[in-house]
């Protein structure tokens, strides 16, 4: 029998909800033991009255059941059913069919939903042909531990890469206890380190693993929100631990933050988009109730309702494609992102980017802080980095997601955004020496469609750090650009990782990598790699950060150096064809970050001093540099992970073909950018 039974207990201090039942199946996952408890039904009433925490939460060990507790802040979204690929709109009020029914999991979810203070479901409905159904598809279920046979298979046989791979290293003990061949190399002593390091820093769940925390200094006795894990943080020990051969805790990784996902979360009464990935979890331990010595694994989310400043992690899901494709690509495994949940998470994410707004651009408008910079730098609006993301989930999912008659819209909706984005940022937000001096000389208060300044900038903005700066040949895309105002700082994510994905034409991406060789001293220096250039001084800094203390000129964001940034410096690197300029950066980090303990950032103009209130035992420190190494060595592997220039995407266009006044149809000005 493949039912699932839902029970909805009332607990203090909390509501808790607990799922499960023997060979049941939700969110695709099977649990080995049914918990048969069952609480009082939960009214609708007292949804509104308490609003709802979701914890996902697993006790006694590996697979044995699946609670759900609920707090005042967080619901969960729960379904299952046996409409196998049947799109369903969930409407209804809180009502329970049966003790064992999935119309109970239905209505609690569209009773959710109805408190949602969005209405992009209707907005959407129209677009993407209702993609909000979520748990209520019969999905191939899941067994979590242990995830697949054939990874099994392999360890049994020593742990072979999954790409034939083989520089297992560790302890004598792998990252479940299995045995580790003898890597085929020298590895060096920084190397071993980082690996033990890495290794300690994975988090269980359920007796797997399902992450790493963010940072493990075991001198810091106030870890804020450092012992989580970061989505963003995780993909370069995904990346590693992948490039090892060692896929399990990746996979576990996508499916348990898909799950996290779908809750419905609230900050203050109102919903954000049902799409969006937290930025972090935690997994907890704790003590049921009224089971006296008896604890259980709760993971608890945070969308930014907890987050320093209340940020938005609008990077999370785009970090959340690029990782899962980073996956398929990486072992092989295409049956994971073929997973009807898998696809609708996908779905979910693309949705809340697609979204129609007030938007005049292709670019996608948030708020300062919503990315890696996660508080306060003036990069509200529309941030290089959110960007090249953005731009590269795109390009994951036109690869991922299966085109059928609920998602071509979908898909065409993606491969118009594609080329409109990246005719948008090769155009406007690409600099060099021609283009600052164009700009100098620009004619503002241009009203027409044909306006050579279109966003009427001021030439007067152009910062006088940046009219000696600009090399003679190099360039790169600023950080930013909205009405009135070109942000010219660097950012390097956003242009290493335009380079990853294509988004600049080749011969931008070509620039950019000069640029940061000309300007090896500034970006480099002492650590790389600089997260952006120059830094906010003076009366910017503190208009622009609002004083920050953490955020002083050449520290933290403010132009500190990340080492993190390595493995997107490599990946870029190798794509263009000038791995011995990796090599370079990684010989330098390799000679300070095990001296140093792994910083999690380093101070001052040339990245000398370990920043000021740097976290030591940085986990995507560790992993950052551990990437890189693995990368120089497998330029086959390398490749999978960056995209070349797609012509497809330059071709056909249905816009403004024809319309009068409308000069340049993006794909057919895109083209001309590259051709
Ligand atoms: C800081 C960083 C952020 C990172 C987090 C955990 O908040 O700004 O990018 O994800 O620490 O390392």
């Amino acid at each position: 029998m493949n039912t699932t039974c839902i029970a909805v207990s009332n607990m203090r201090p909390c509501c808790r909800m607990l799922l499960s039942c023997k060979n049941s199946s939700i969110f695709g996952y099977s649990f080995r033991k049914c918990d048969h408890r069952i609480g009082t039904n939960l009214s609708k009433k007292q949804f509104k009255v308490y609003g709802l925490r979701g914890y996902v939460s697993c006790r006694g060990g590996k697979g044995l059941g699946y609670r759900c507790g609920i707090d005042p802040n967080r619901k969960g979204f729960f379904g299952s059913g046996s409409d196998w690929g049947q799109p369903r709109v969930l409407t209804g009020g809180c009502r329970r069919v049966d003790s064992c029914g999935r119309s109970v999991v239905v209505n609690v979810a569209s009773d959710y939903r109805n408190h949602s203070t969005s209405v992009e479901g209707h907005v959407n409905d129209k677009s993407f042909e209702r993609i909000y159904v979520r748990g209520g598809l019969n999905v191939k279920p899941l067994v979590i531990e242990r995830v697949e046979k054939e990874e099994k298979l392999r360890e049994e046989e020593g742990r072979v890469g999954v790409n034939g791979l083989n520089v297992n290293i560790g302890d004598s003990k792998g990252l479940n206890g299995s045995k580790v061949l003898s890597p085929k190399r020298e590895v060096s002593e920084v190397e071993k380190e980082a690996w033990e390091l890495l290794r300690g820093a994975v988090v269980d769940y359920c007796g797997n693993p399902v992450g790493t925390v963010a940072a493990s200094d075991p001198a810091d006795s106030t870890p804020l929100n450092y012992d989580q894990v970061f989505i963003r943080d995780f993909v370069p020990s995904a990346l590693a631990f992948l490039l090892n051969g060692e896929g399990e805790i990746v996979k576990n990784f996508l499916l348990h933050t898909l799950q996290l996902q779908s809750w419905e979360k609230t900050v203050d009464c109102h919903s954000p988009g049902q799409g969006l990935m937290p930025a972090s979890f935690k997994v907890k331990n704790v003590a049921i109730d009224g089971k006296i010595g008896e604890s259980e694994d709760i993971l608890d989310p945070d969308f930014g309702e907890s987050a320093i400043g209340r940020v938005a992690p609008v990077d999370s899901g785009l970090w959340w494609i690029i990782l899962l494709r980073a996956y398929t690509k990486l072992t092989g495994d295409y049956g994971l992102q073929a997973r009807v949940d898998v696809q609708t998470g996908i779905r979910l994410i693309l949705n809340l980017c697609l979204t129609d707004g007030f938007d005049m651009f292709p670019t996608l408008l948030v708020t300062d802080g919503s990315c890696m910079i996660d508080r306060r730098m003036g990069i509200h609006g529309h941030p290089l980095e959110i960007q090249a993301l953005f731009y590269s989930a795109l390009r994951c999912s036109r690869e991922m997601l299966i085109v059928n008659d609920s998602t071509k819209n979908l898909v065409a909706a993606v491969n118009n955004r594609l080329s409109a984005l990246s005719f948008h940022i090769r155009e406007y937000y690409w600099v060099d020496m021609k283009k600052i001096n164009e700009i100098y000389r620009y004619k503002t208060e241009e009203y027409s469609t044909d306006a050579i300044n279109k966003f009427n900038i001021y030439p007067d903005q152009i910062p006088s750090w940046l009219v000696d700066w600009i090399p003679e040949s190099g360039g790169y895309l600023i950080g930013n650009l909205q009405p009135a105002h070109m942000d010219f700082r660097f950012f390097t994510l956003g242009n290493l990782w335009s380079i990853v994905s294509s988004l600049g034409t080749p011969k931008q991406n070509e620039s950019i990598l000069n640029l940061i060789e000309d300007k090896w001293d500034d970006l480099v220096a002492h650590m790389p790699l600089k997260i952006c250039y120059p830094a906010l001084e003076y009366e910017e800094w503190r208009v622009i950060t609002g004083s920050d203390p953490k955020n002083t000129p050449w520290s933290y964001h403010n132009g500190g150096s990340w080492p993190t940034l390595l493995w997107q410096f490599t990946l870029a690197c190798m794509k263009m064809k000038k791995p011995e300029l990796a090599r370079k950066a990684v010989a330098l980090a390799e000679k300070k970050l095990s001296e140093d303990h792994w910083p999690e950032y380093y101070d001052t103009r040339r990245g000398r001093f370990i920043g000021k209130q740097s976290r030591l035992y940085q986990t995507w420190t560790i992993a950052g540099f551990l990437t890189s190494k693995l990368l120089l060595e497998n330029p086959e592997m390398a490749s999978k992970l960056f995209w070349e220039e797609d012509y497809e995407l330059l071709e056909s266009c249905v816009c403004a073909i024809g319309k009068p006044g409308r000069k340049k149809c993006s794909r057919y000005a895109a083209k001309s950018q590259v051709v």
